[in-house]
């Protein structure tokens, strides 16, 4: 969170009140810190410089325009999963050649629009997914290339929703399946089998299940690189953790470089990654008004201007996001964190220890740069919030907050 500092008692985004932005914006808002983006991606590249990987950032993080074109100006790719985040990050200026699709259900439409933009790779997913890029690839008159991704069956020992490198996973082909899978798109017309893919799951804090992982495929990679002059990118996919909260303690991209590059080195293959938090998970905050101060029998609620449509990690993951007071404070209080929309699980904090705060007043939820406007939603026809970029002392609305003309736009009643 360097980049959300505060001075003289007030929270700044890099060299902006956010105050101020609040003020010049509205709320909710996201905003985000480009140096931060710029921090990360940097610090991982230099991390990993040994093996120079293609780092594919990876846009379900955060789809936000400003921000895939921050990353495509440091030579970012991008790792996309449908043809709208394709799309996305072609149009924010990252180069096909540096864009891998991933995603267990990818449509003939999708598969086509890939095909025809001539991405890096697609990571198939299973044996049926091969068959059908290869039966695109020959209407359309192309060759595809494809990494297989393999499930390794690593617990990532992270929530349940968020772990997909397990057997019981929807996720990848079983390594016992994958050989055969590599083999049959190698003899397939049209497409090239040109690595293997793997992710784990996100976020990890610990850099044990991306090193079992490795070990397990190592021999298979070294023999299909022997086996195939087309096998040569090994990605390793995302997941990265980040600190959430003070005790966090994910692992640096030093030590995680130490302990994947022995492996990767040996077997000597382009390495391919995907991160989406580590880069862009401490680069935003949400920022949100206090509505209103409720206190029942038990405790108190703060109920603010967002809600679980503009950040769902919370009720969905039960993640912990810090509240950070924009005018600092050290008072607190006990209780939640809520916003307007009907559930009871529209919460930002449950149970804990929160900064005291009156009506009026500003809240910033930390860590909402990575899965956070890019789950919102539209629950209760709440408007999307805007997105704001700083920049030092600049800023822009990068995404406009919604209207209400925007909730209802493609909308019809029929005559009848
Ligand atoms: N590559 C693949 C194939 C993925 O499925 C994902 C994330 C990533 C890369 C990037 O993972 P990252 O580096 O950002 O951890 N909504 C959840 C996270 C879901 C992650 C899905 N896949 C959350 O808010 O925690």
């Amino acid at each position: 969170m360097d980049s959300f500092q505060y001075r003289n008692g007030q929270l700044f985004a890099e060299d902006v009140s956010v105050a101020d932005l609040a003020e010049e914006y509205g709320t909710p808002l996201y905003v985000y810190s480009r140096t931060h983006l710029i921090e990360q991606y940097n610090t991982l590249v230099a991390a990993m410089a040994d093996v120079e990987p293609v780092v594919c950032f990876s846009v379900k993080s955060n789809t936000c325009a400003a921000v895939i074109n921050t990353l495509a100006g440091l030579g970012s790719g991008a790792d996309v999963v449908s043809g709208g985040e394709l799309f996305r990050a072609l149009r924010a200026g990252i180069p096909a050649s540096k864009i891998a699709f991933a995603g267990v259900g990818k449509t003939r439409d999708e598969i086509r629009y890939a095909l025809e933009e001539d991405i890096l790779f697609f990571t198939v997913e299973s044996e049926p997914e091969v068959e059908r890029i290869n039966e695109c690839a020959v209407e359309l008159g192309l060759k595809g290339r494809i990494a297989v991704r393999v499930n390794p069956d690593v617990d990532p020992k992270t929530h349940k929703y968020t772990s997909t490198g397990k057997k019981e996973n929807k996720f990848g082909v079983d390594l016992s399946r994958a050989r055969a899978a590599c083999e049959r798109a190698a003899a397939l017309p049209a497409v090239d089998m040109v690595g293997i893919h793997m992710h784990l799951g996100s976020p990890l804090m610990d850099v044990s299940p991306y090193v079992e992982a490795l070990e397990k495929v190592k021999d298979f990679c070294l023999e299909m690189k022997a086996k195939h002059a087309t096998f040569r990118y090994i990605d390793i996919g995302g997941g990265l953790g980040i600190k959430y909260r003070e005790s966090d303690e994910p692992f640096t991209p030093a030590q995680f470089a130490d302990a994947v590059l022995p492996h990767l080195k040996e077997m000597g293959l382009q390495v391919v990654m995907e991160p989406g938090r580590f880069i862009a998970g401490n680069s935003g905050i949400l920022v949100t008004r206090v509505q209103y101060v409720k206190d029942n029998a038990f405790k108190r609620f703060l109920i603010v201007d967002a809600a679980m449509n503009d950040l769902l990690r919370p009720p969905l993951y039960e993640a912990y996001h810090e509240i950070l007071p924009v005018t600092e404070t050290s008072e607190t209080f006990f209780g939640d964190v809520v916003g307007p929309i009907c559930e009871s699980g529209d919460f930002m904090a449950r149970d804990r220890d929160l900064p005291t705060a009156s009506e009026g007043d500003l809240l910033a939820v930390c860590s909402a740069g990575a899965y956070a406007f890019a789950m919102s939603s539209n629950y209760n026809s709440r408007p999307r919030a805007a997105e704001v970029m700083v920049s030092g002392d600049r800023h822009q609305a990068v995404r406009e907050r919604e209207s209400r003309d925007d909730l209802v736009r493609g909308e019809n009643i029929p005559e009848w």
